[in-house]
């Protein structure tokens, strides 16, 4: 258990760049933070779907001045990529010196190695297909997951990893009030008996950690695919998350189930996820016009009828 707000995080705002990636500077010194704080005595620390590292490298130095570790000598975080490029990465690196570096498919393994150049020994990196990777088996305490966009990775880390969580262990979830790739809100429903939302980062990030409150249970599952989510566990997975949330947050939880069901052809559920959230004061709210701009790139403003 980590003693103390969590909003202690914030003094290492100021003193952090941000680093080049998907992430904002919040959530890089949150993570950097939770790396400091975590108790390590009964596990290490694993990252899902690390990328170009921007969450790795403050993961590291905060778990370089953790004092938990059962055993310095061992590499202290595992990250896991398949670190090949796609097409949708470039917007991320659009404005950086990494614009029009890598091509479609080009690995970028090399590239994120030499960012661990400093940090040989302590770092494990794994290059594999997360959705059917099989983890050694060693306890885990500290899991960074921004991978849970795919049901495919959802579902193997439900079989490969969760089970080696610890009662006490943290489970930090980026983009868990984004508004695509929203099936994660389903995997949380079924874990929701052993978690508790511990924090929610603020803005302008929207990922939130969470802690294992009881052992898990060794038969976790979940489906492969969006369109195998039954409709009545979709509808109480949002409904459970909506009332987890608070504040705009909760626009966006309905924004995400809209996103869910429209990806699914369910659009007038779609639909009537989006009529509620115009009815509501904050839809004019910029960040909730950022999120109905995200859902028009993608090519579902017409659809949902938000445009
Ligand atoms: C949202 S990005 C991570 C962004 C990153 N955390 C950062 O700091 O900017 C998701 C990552 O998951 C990886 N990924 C997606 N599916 C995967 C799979 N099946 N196996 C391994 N990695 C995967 C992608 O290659 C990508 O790097």
């Amino acid at each position: 258990m980590i003693a103390g707000s969590h909003d202690a995080f914030l003094k290492l705002v100021p003193m952090r760049d941000k680093l080049v990636g998907m992430t904002t500077l919040h959530e890089q010194a949150y993570v950097q933070w939770l790396g400091q704080e975590a108790n390590l005595s009964q596990g290490l620390a694993v990252e899902l779907g690390c990328w170009l590292g921007s969450l790795t490298l403050p993961l590291l130095e905060g778990l370089a001045r953790n004092p938990t570790h059962a055993d310095r000598s061992k590499p202290w975080l595992h990250t896991f990529d398949q670190f090949l490029w796609w097409p949708e990465f470039d917007r991320f690196v659009r404005h950086t010196h990494l614009a029009g570096r890598f091509q479609e498919n080009q690995s970028f393994f090399d590239f994120f190695m030499d960012q661990m150049l400093s940090w040989d020994g302590m770092v494990q990196t794994h290059q594999v297909d997360l959705a059917t990777y099989e983890w050694s088996g060693r306890p885990i305490a500290l899991l960074i997951v921004d991978a849970w966009k795919y049901p495919a990775v959802i579902q193997r880390s439900f079989q490969s990893f969760l089970p080696h969580l610890h009662p006490g262990a943290i489970l930090f979830l980026r983009d868990w009030y984004w508004v695509t790739d929203t099936a994660m809100h389903v995997a949380m429903y079924r874990l929701r008996d052993y978690f508790q939302l511990l924090y929610r980062v603020p803005e302008p990030a929207s990922s939130a950690s969470f802690q294992l409150m009881r052992p898990l249970p060794r038969d976790l599952d979940f489906p492969g695919s969006i369109h195998e989510i039954g409709e009545d566990e979709l509808h109480a997975a949002f409904e459970w998350s909506f009332n987890l949330a608070e504040g705009l947050d909760r626009l966006c939880v309905r924004i995400g189930q809209g996103w869910l069901h429209a990806k699914r052809g369910e659009l007038n559920h779609a639909r009537a996820c989006i009529d509620w959230v115009k009815d509501q004061p904050g839809h004019t709210h910029p960040k909730v016009q950022w999120l109905r701009d995200t859902l028009q790139e993608r090519g579902l403003g017409a659809a949902l009828g938000w445009s």
